[in-house]
């Protein structure tokens, strides 16, 4: 008998096929996000779900007694509960590797905007107020051959580095939990304390995972450290900066921009202060967001679940909950 699988999320017709040869296979239909209580009634006797960032936790596991794997269509999955999680043998997939070379450029789109005013100017000659030529204050930032600093040296901070490295001869210094001899020596990186990369780098790119550790890990402190000049770019997770601290270092001009993909709170309230800068760009949670990439991303997502309820094949159960 196939197993009885829930997909929360919307999937290509080609991941959804797959799933169907595998599985008995029910979805939701609707055009908002799934709430928590109509995911419990439409999963209630589903053995696997695949999802992008429903929060599963112990009081969504109690009253979903088939469930034994969870696949996030995502790298991060800070939505799981990793101890209930663990409590009650559940298993629980993501899609890492697909999609590195994809965050990784959105990061440097990030950079690129932010330091040559993409997005601003963008604003300024579509309100016609391009009068003459290149005067001094549209200038930007310079971002070849400066000073790009890497927090969270995985593998999205690996091709980040690599472009920064190879494509634009920056000085690339990093800090991470644990130091990557090999990556340093193949990409020319330097380790550096915490303290010491936000008090060099020309852009500081966030890319640690949310953990309850890296929750608020940048916040004044770490803001007062950057340079003025100094660009801010996050492309991990919203919690793992005080926005009210980011908002507070670009009213103040202790930093002179930022480029952000994640919120604290998404979509970003509409009369967030972050909405009046012309110093800040802002996408809406993109890092991953091509065809190709969530393509790949939702057949392995796919992938996962099948074989995980197989308990045969390739699986990427996320490290915690490794056996
Ligand atoms: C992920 O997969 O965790 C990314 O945030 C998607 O952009």
């Amino acid at each position: 008998m196939k197993p009885k699988v829930y997909v929360a999320t919307s999937l290509p017709q080609q991941a959804i096929a797959y799933l169907e040869e595998h599985c008995e296979v029910s979805r939701w239909t609707g055009d908002r996000g799934i709430t928590k209580e109509a995911f419990i009634e439409e999963a209630a006797e589903a053995e696997g779900v695949l999802l992008t960032g429903t929060t599963i936790d112990e009081s969504l596991l109690a009253r979903l007694p088939h469930l034994r794997v969870v696949s996030n269509m995502s790298v991060g999955y800070n939505n799981f509960d990793l101890q209930a999680m663990r409590a009650r043998g559940i298993l629980g997939t993501h899609t890492p590797y697909v999609l590195d070379d994809t965050v990784a450029d959105l990061v440097f789109a990030l950079i690129l905007s932010v330091s040559r005013r993409i997005a601003e100017l963008d604003r300024f000659v579509r309100a016609g107020h391009w009068v003459k030529g290149s005067a001094a204050d549209l200038f930007g930032t310079d971002v070849h051959h400066r000073t790009l600093g890497i927090i969270g040296m995985g593998r999205i901070g690996e091709a980040i580095a690599a472009r920064g490295r190879l494509g634009f001869g920056m000085d690339v210094i990093y800090h991470n939990r644990s130091r990557k001899p090999d990556v340093e020596d193949r990409l020319g990186l330097r380790y550096v304390e915490l303290d010491e990369l936000l008090a060099e780098a020309d852009f500081v790119v966030l890319m640690t995972p949310l953990t309850p550790q890296t929750q608020g890990y940048i916040g004044k402190e770490a803001f007062a450290r950057m340079k003025s000049s100094a660009f801010f770019i996050n492309a991990s997770r919203g919690q793992t900066v005080d926005e009210a601290a980011l908002v507070e270092a670009l009213q103040t001009g202790q930093i002179a921009g930022a480029g952000l993909d994640v919120f604290e709170q998404e979509p970003i309230p509409p009369d967030h202060p972050l909405l009046q800068m012309e110093q800040v760009v802002l996408v809406p949670h993109i890092g991953s967001a091509t065809a190709e990439t969530r393509f790949e991303m939702a057949m392995l997502a796919a992938r996962n679940l099948v074989h995980a309820l197989r308990g045969d094949g390739e699986v990427h159960i996320v490290k915690e909950l490794q056996p």
